[in-house]
């Protein structure tokens, strides 16, 4: 006998509608992890859902022999803007392997090394603006953040520097990308009515913004030609090595316009790292002891990197904590003619043959059977050893298989360089004290209305010129 899938009460006809809120689903279902732990349901308009918020469970449904992407919800929303993109292509859809085998090598470790200068000067860059504010110097450090990570997109990938960071106004990509993941994520909750009436325009505009960004990315290029071997010339030039195949133009602005998407969940991590290194100033302390015998006056080369393993497990604890992307979708791959329900842990549970699942980052990266203290930053518990033994489920910030992050390099290495340089070039302080650690967002999640105070660091000399 399987145990019922546990599943909040609910009301007539409307099911769960109330237990979501539309406007923080992902802090909706943080909260049901809390309560129900490692799996729960709700039904919207009719739709079971089910949610997987424990280590044990999350690794078994990342088993790729068993379970694939599900594409469908806010994912499928956002085709609109990005039609057969890399993040949103279906299972089988021939589009993804293409893309993929094209852009993947543009990603590898090796590529995104050969952009640490551009990434590390994108960062100086900030510390530069906020190590000079003077009085004016509380600041809700995402805004910046947002502007530094597409700063460094554009740069690494398109090899066009926007120069955005000190820009008087915020960059329009930037509005463009919260507002067609807003309405991607609203969309499956809200009646098909009310968006046509009300919301049929914001996801259209939106789109044209990020699309004509992309364009200019592209046209760009052609005014400057150049023999740089970045993103941008592979989408633009190369061919398939299986198929021989190259992506059309529509093909190569939906890839364009995918990736400043992507790589948005990494301000949101920092902004996240920010918080916790001010709850835990020991935490600092041993960083810039590291940070301090390695790089030391600088310059700040790519070698140092690998000789960083606390920052390492800053960033790591960062990611498990901040769950910056929250989840992903997953389904059981379907079966010729079977319908027969799907076991879960050994048939504790029993899921639809169909069944699309959720894996919630909140509960699986804290599930207390995995960590002691879960809610605790502890950096030493991702460094060496200690990390190697935590269980697979444990370590999906980046996703899953062959759908798994292709930004994950650059990610991993844009993440170490800007927590090293932001803990080793400025110091942060509390504004509120009385400040209540709350995350929003839509394909990523963030501190909700944080603001901080920053400065120079008063114990080191002024950065290099
Ligand atoms: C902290 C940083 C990041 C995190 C935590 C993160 C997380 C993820 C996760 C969880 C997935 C799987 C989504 C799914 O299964 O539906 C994913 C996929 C993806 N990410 Fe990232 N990501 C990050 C940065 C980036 C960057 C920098 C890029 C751009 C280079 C990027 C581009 C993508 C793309 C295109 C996919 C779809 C891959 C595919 O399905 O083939 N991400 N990411």
């Amino acid at each position: 006998m399987s145990t019922p899938i546990p599943k909040p009460p609910g009301v007539p006809l409307l099911g769960n509608i109330r237990d979501i809120d539309p406007s923080n689903t992902w802090w909706s279902l943080k909260g049901l992890a809390e309560k129900y732990g490692e799996i729960f349901q709700i039904k919207v308009l009719g739709k079971t859902i089910v949610f997987v918020a424990g280590a044990a469970l999350a690794e078994e449904i990342c088993d790729q022999k068993r379970f694939q992407k599900y594409v469908g919800g806010p994912i499928e929303e956002i085709r609109y803007s990005v039609h057969d993109a890399l993040f949103t292509a279906y299972e089988g859809e021939e589009s993804w392997g293409i893309a993929h085998r094209i852009i993947a090598p543009t990603l590898s470790p090796q590529a995104t090394a050969s952009h640490f200068a551009e990434i590390r000067d994108c960062a100086y860059e900030l510390v530069q603006k906020w190590s000079t504010l003077g009085g004016k110097n509380v600041i809700q450090p995402l805004e910046d953040l947002n502007r530094l990570n597409l700063e460094a997109t554009a740069l690494t990938m398109f090899g066009n520097k926007l120069d955005c960071i000190n820009a008087p106004v915020s960059h329009p990509m930037l509005a463009g990308m919260e507002d067609s993941t807003s309405e991607a994520m609203k969309r499956p909750t809200r009646p098909k009515l009310l968006t046509w009436l009300l919301y049929g325009s914001k996801l259209k505009n939106a789109t044209r913004v990020m699309r004509n960004f992309a364009a200019e990315m592209v046209q760009h290029r052609l005014d400057h030609p150049t023999d740089r071997q970045d993103l941008l010339a592979a989408i633009m030039n190369a061919k398939d090595p299986e198929t021989g195949r190259a992506l059309t133009e529509s093909q190569v602005i939906d890839e364009i316009v995918s990736m400043p998407i992507g790589s948005s969940t990494a301000p949101c991590a920092i902004t996240a790292l920010i918080y916790f290194l001010l709850q835990n100033p020991g935490v600092v302390r041993t960083a810039r002891a590291e940070l301090d015998a390695v790089i030391g006056e600088g310059p700040f080369s790519y070698e140092h990197l690998a000789q960083l393993p606390y920052i390492q497990g800053v960033v790591l604890e960062t990611l498990r904590l901040s769950f910056a992307a929250p989840g992903f979708n997953i389904e059981p791959i379907p079966k010729k003619g079977d319908t027969s329900p799907v076991l879960l842990a050994g048939g504790k549970y029993q899921v639809a043959h169909n069944q699309a699942m959720i894996i919630v980052l909140a509960g699986v990266n804290r599930d207390p059977t995995v960590f002691d203290e879960p809610l605790a930053f502890r950096p030493e518990r991702m460094v060496g050893e200690s990390f190697e033994k935590l269980p697979a489920g444990v370590k999906k910030w980046f996703g899953n298989g062959k759908r798994a992050c292709i930004g994950k390099h650059w990610a991993w290495d844009f993440l170490n360089i800007v927590t090293a340089i932001l803990i080793q070039e400025l110091d942060f302080e509390v504004v509120d004290p009385d400040y209540e650690y709350k995350q929003d967002g839509w394909f990523n999640v963030r501190p909700v209305g944080f603001e901080v105070r920053v400065r120079a660091r008063t114990d080191k000399n002024p950065l290099p010129n």
